[in-house]
């Protein structure tokens, strides 16, 4: 199964991770991301693409039996 987690102690709003792949992440009112849906096969790349371009390195996606 897949996963997707966001620091929202360490995020800056940067937003690049709601713009990669907002099916998984978006950004709350507080201008921080947050996780809306674990990753499908569908979008398993995109949220990949966001934890790897985030610049604070706040996201981690995986998977986990
Ligand atoms: Fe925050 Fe990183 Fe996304 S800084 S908004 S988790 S790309």
């Amino acid at each position: 199964m897949m996963y997707a987690t966001v620091n929202r102690e360490i995020c800056i709003g940067c937003g690049l991770c709601a713009d990669a792949c907002p099916e998984v992440f978006q950004m709350d009112a507080d201008n921080l991301a947050e996780v809306v849906a674990q990753p499908t096969e569908a979008n398993y790349g995109s949220a990949q693409e966001a934890a790897d371009g985030c610049p604070v390195d706040a996201i981690e996606v995986g998977t986990a039996s």
